[in-house]
């Protein structure tokens, strides 16, 4: 039988974004250097939401979205060391102005894995002794911005970020199997956000700090529950990925911010539909993922959650299948207090350029003109009428 599973009051519904995804026109921060230098694809001028961003939050609000997640681009507020260019400051708080106008409550990224040139010429979060200017800029930004956003995040994935530049070799600095560099940067990025959480509540004790957070559901295929070696290397991987950095941090966090989109399985798994990443469709492993970050107590928002699928066949059922994961968790007392979709509008998707469609909303590149998928209207139903139908 069909049931709605209602959301509490004040549940947040919306979909999130990042600087340099969707901005446009950024060409002093290590991608961009990178892309110069031929290691991955420009993103140019990209779907140019620096300058459409009322168009898009326009679009947000007329799907039903009562909030919305973006990023501020570090190297547009910091071009130079120490040289802070308040018209880059005015625009962002002109962006905030729009999500207010558009009744969308901003939640704020202070760091989406992009480093300004001159921070990742000094050596980036390698160096212990850079930490400071990473500090510097957190403080800086909110203060400028709190009378405009209450929720900051200091950084996005931190552990995504330190395994693509240092182990796989797949993002800026493009460093292949450098373990020891990989450790100091994670165990620098934990002194990071640690400090930044200081230095900015300091003199903003009214804005809420923290940190978003890419958890895995790390499980035991049932056909190899009697394996012991699968147990101990998925219980060792999901406490150095999922917990450590939370463990080091959780004095330092008003809320915890939850990215999902693996499930790792040890042993003989079953078959999953795949989206165009190639990444399994497991949306119950969202539910795991919140289960287990509530044992930190603090209020907790899924801060991303999506697929690619260029074809929009998945993405509603996947969608309905997450939230209704959601609901399950906060049935059983877990404080998740808001989903966004991953991501608002088509974008580039980091090494694989334009090429994977993640959008509620599809981007001609060309034209840079917005068409909104079918999928995005099916969320639409479930963020207007805060709940869930089941099938
Ligand atoms: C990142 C996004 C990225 C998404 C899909 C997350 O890890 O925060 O920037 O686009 O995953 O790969």
């Amino acid at each position: 039988m069909k049931e709605a599973l209602k959301f509490p009051d004040g549940f947040l519904w919306g979909a999130a974004t990042a600087s340099y995804q969707v901005e446009g026109g950024i060409e002093n921060n290590d991608w961009a250097a990178a892309a110069r230098a031929g290691r991955v694809v420009p993103a140019g001028i990209g779907i140019d939401q620096y300058n459409r961003y009322k168009e898009d939050f326009a679009l947000a609000k007329s799907l039903g979205h009562t909030c919305h997640r973006i990023s501020i681009e570090w190297s547009r507020i910091e071009p130079e060391e120490g040289k802070f260019d308040m018209a880059q400051i005015n625009h962002y708080k002109q962006v905030l102005q729009s999500l207010h106008e558009n009744n969308l409550v901003p939640f704020v990224t202070l760091w989406h894995f992009t480093l300004p040139e001159w921070f990742a010429q000094k050596g980036g979060f390698r160096k212990k002794e850079n930490i400071g200017f990473f500090v510097r800029y957190c403080a800086f930004v909110v203060a400028q911005l709190k009378g405009h956003c209450k929720n900051f995040a200091t950084m996005n994935e931190p552990m995504v970020y330190s395994s693509m530049g240092y182990l796989w070799g797949q993002w800026p600095p493009f460093e292949i199997f450098k373990v020891e560099w990989y450790f100091k940067v994670v165990f620098n990025l934990i002194r990071a956000h640690n400090q930044a959480y200081n230095e900015i509540k300091k003199d903003n004790p009214e804005v809420l700090v923290s940190l978003v957070k890419h958890n895995i559901y790390m499980h035991v295929s049932p056909s190899s529950r009697f394996n012991l070696v699968y147990h101990v290397a998925c219980r060792l991987s999901h406490w150095w990925w999922n917990e450590y950095f939370l463990n080091k941090t959780s004095k330092h966090l008003d809320a915890i911010d939850i990215n999902y989109y693996f499930h790792s399985e040890y042993g003989k798994s079953a078959k999953h539909i795949k989206s165009d990443m190639g990444w399994d469709l497991y949306p119950e492993g969202l539910y795991h993922v919140l289960k287990h970050a509530a044992k930190y107590g603090k209020d907790l928002r899924v801060t991303e959650a999506g697929l690619a699928d260029e074809k929009d066949q998945f993405r509603e059922q996947y969608i309905k299948s997450m939230v209704e994961n959601v609901h399950r968790a906060i049935s059983e007392g877990t404080p998740v207090k808001g989903f966004m979709y991953w991501s608002l509008l088509d974008n580039y998707e980091w090494s694989h350029g334009f090429s994977k469609k993640f959008g509620l909303i599809a981007v001609d590149l060309e034209t840079k003109k917005r068409t909104v998928r079918h999928s995005a209207y099916a969320y639409k139903k479930i963020c207007e009428t805060n709940a869930v139908i089941t099938d």
